[in-house]
């Protein structure tokens, strides 16, 4: 079993991301689960003064559930052409005690979703290029939801059957990438 957790960028109750990020666990094959981080509000900005030997709950919470999942699944949306500061914060926290991170090495993929019509492509790469600064081993396969409030059908499912395949693709590529790689290969 390889074990994605999945974190939405949004603050906000009824987000298109998360509805993303649940339909991506919905459609995941059989042996990867997807499991979710659901305290990003919770969250304090970063401040290296409140890091140390006692951060705060919810970071030490964001960090183990890191340590404990295989992978890492994010869905932003789009804030003024980058993520929202919320994931900022999480990516920052994830990111330390440098060298020693639950980010450092652990496989990442990125998607996003908009209610505009790119689908959050700038702050899927602004989110890429600060994981991988973060120590991630961050795969460039995406998902780009436009118009993600007429994306989905009554039951939370997308309507669109390439999106769908998409992010099935997503996911397994990155389940692969969490595969340990045989001696010798
Ligand atoms: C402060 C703010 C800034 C935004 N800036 C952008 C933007 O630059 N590009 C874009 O495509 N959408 C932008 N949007 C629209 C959001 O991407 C859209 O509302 C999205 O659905 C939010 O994600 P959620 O549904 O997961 O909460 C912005 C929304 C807010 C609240």
């Amino acid at each position: 079993m390889t074990t994605i957790l999945a974190i939405s960028g949004s603050l906000r109750d009824a987000s298109h991301n998360h509805a993303l990020l649940r339909h991506a666990a919905e459609l995941a094959p059989d042996d990867i689960e997807i499991t979710f981080f659901d305290e990003l509000g919770g969250l304090p900005h970063y401040d290296p003064d409140i890091d140390g030997d006692d951060p705060p709950e919810a970071a030490t919470a964001l960090r183990e559930a890191l340590s404990r999942a295989d992978a890492l699944l994010v869905s932003t949306p789009e804030y003024n052409g980058s993520i929202p500061g919320a994931l900022k914060d999480a990516i920052d926290w994830g990111s330390r005690p440098f060298g020693a991170s639950a980010l450092s090495g652990k496989p990442a993929a990125v998607i996003g979703a908009t209610t505009g019509g790119y689908g959050a492509v700038w702050a899927q790469q602004d989110a890429r290029k600060a994981l991988g600064i973060a120590g991630a081993r961050v795969i460039e396969d995406g998902v780009a939801l436009g118009r993600a409030h007429e994306a989905f059908d009554d039951t939370g499912r997308l309507r669109s059957q390439e999106h769908a395949q998409g992010l099935v693709a997503v996911v397994e590529r990155l389940a692969q990438a969490a595969q340990p790689v045989a001696a010798g290969s």
